[in-house]
């Protein structure tokens, strides 16, 4: 039976809770598992939807896994398939890395085109080239992949056209078990490029300038088992404080280093937001209503797309009118409809959103939409007035943690129903 988030808006926010292992640099790293047949230790793995597709699809291709206590052990003595169907990909977009790594372990691989989804059209070319440049053979037929490289990849100097993250990533573990030097120019510079590449060196590749625009990767031959540990969630961290300072509440986040959240901690500061550090936490305190903004989104270092939308939730209630450029994916503002059914004042003309601050959100039955979406609708859920019903909260499920028990440890009014019991009050699930 499916089942709907209700939350009971209006509460300030208050208390302390710890970030969870960060879910974009879990998925690459449980893949680059792949790449040795020794065992593999990886803690502070997310209990979330998109983790445990991960751990299926490292079966399927052969691997024993466990997971308990946040700790994945994983160990793939053999490949046993080289091929991820289109009901894998579509179930989780980023299983097309996979690419690279069963490339270089074991020469071929087949792998569905994700194609588009709900933000935008996605493309893989920047993948597909850059493996083309390392010797692959790559054919598309009736939306497969066929990658083959029957003498090895062989290293490469590869310039992206754009900072793609998952194609960083996907370079990365192939040109880490390819002997020789390959280099990477153009390249993402995101956290959780640091922490594959810092994983990659402990199974025995040579990687510097991870976390800058150029990457210099000394592959090897056969990389060994590691044991290593998440960072915390930039992008889960940087949803509760929005929600806080929408609720005009004050907490703390332990466990997230406040480099990774940088552009957005710059903005709250100019939004009116008192925002403390260390070097692991982040605390935030709502003095008065927060200023309108001007912002785009850009790659790392720059405001991150993933945050644009419960950016955009804390926005409708700002004092004044905010822009949003969305440069990164050209159809991320599903939200935007429905936070209008809640009273925002917000318009959308291609890639710029103008949104008017109004004093109050009211209330609606909404729909998740996309991981991020359905969680500015958390986020304007927690500042409206009456009881907001979120539909399609799988996609919840996909990026965020014991979602309803982190924020009712804050004071938040918020629990699961089943879907049929519409106008049950929330309490838990
Ligand atoms: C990753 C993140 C996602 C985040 C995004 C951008 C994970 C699991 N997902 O997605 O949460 O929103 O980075 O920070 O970590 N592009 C091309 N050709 C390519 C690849 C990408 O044109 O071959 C374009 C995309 O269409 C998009 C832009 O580059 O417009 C960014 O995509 P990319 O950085 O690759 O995002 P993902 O790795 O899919």
């Amino acid at each position: 039976m499916s089942e709907i988030i209700e939350i009971r808006g209006g509460r300030p926010l208050k208390g302390t809770i710890q970030a969870s292992g960060a879910k974009n640099a879990a998925l690459p790293m449980l893949m680059a598992t792949l790449l040795t047949p020794e065992p593999c230790i990886l803690r502070n793995v997310p209990n979330l939807l998109d983790t445990g597709l991960t751990l299926g699809l490292l079966e399927h291709f052969g691997a024993n896994c466990s997971y308990s206590n946040s700790i994945a052990k994983i160990c793939v003595p053999k490949l046993r398939a080289t091929e991820a169907s289109y009901s894998l990909v579509k179930a989780l977009r980023a299983s097309f890395w996979v690419l690279g790594p069963l490339l270089a372990r074991g020469g071929a691989a087949r792998v569905a085109l994700p194609g588009g989804d709900a933000i935008g059209t996605r493309p893989v070319d920047i993948h597909l080239k850059a493996l083309e440049k390392m010797g692959a053979e790559v054919k598309l037929k009736h939306g497969v992949v066929y990658a083959t490289a029957p003498h090895g990849l062989h290293p490469a100097e590869i310039k992206f056209h754009f900072p793609s993250v998952g194609a960083t990533h996907q370079l990365m573990m192939a040109a880490a078990l390819t002997p020789g030097i390959t280099t990477l120019s153009n390249v993402a510079r995101e956290p959780e490029v640091s922490a594959l590449a810092d994983m990659l060196n402990q199974m025995g590749a040579k990687i510097e300038g991870a976390g800058t625009d150029r990457i210099v990767i000394e592959g090897c031959s056969e990389l060994t088992g590691v044991d290593v540990t998440m960072i915390g969630d930039r992008i889960e961290a940087g949803t509760y404080l929005m929600a806080a300072i929408a609720t005009a509440g004050e907490i703390t986040i332990t466990g997230i280093n406040p480099e990774h959240l940088r552009a957005v901690l710059d903005l709250l500061v100019h939004m009116g937001v008192e925002v403390k550090t260390t070097t692991d936490s982040i605390s935030v305190k709502t003095v008065s209503v927060p200023n309108a903004q001007k912002v785009t989104t850009q790659p790392f270092p720059g405001f991150p797309t993933d945050l644009q939308a419960p950016l955009m939730a804390l926005l409708t209630i700002a004092n004044g009118e905010s822009k949003i450029e969305e440069k990164i994916f050209e159809g991320r503002y599903g939200h935007v409809p429905e936070l209008n059914r809640m009273g925002a004042k917000i318009t959308v003309n291609d890639r710029e959103a103008i949104i008017e601050g109004v004093m109050k959100l009211s209330a609606a039955p909404v729909d998740g939409g996309d991981i991020r979406a359905a969680a500015a609708l958390v986020v304007a859920g927690l500042a409206a007035d009456g009881i907001t019903q979120i539909h399609e909260i799988e996609h919840l499920r996909r990026g965020y943690e014991n979602l309803e028990q982190k924020f009712r440890s804050l004071g938040a009014q918020i629990g699961c129903v089943p879907e049929e019991i519409e106008d049950a009050v929330a309490t838990g699930c």
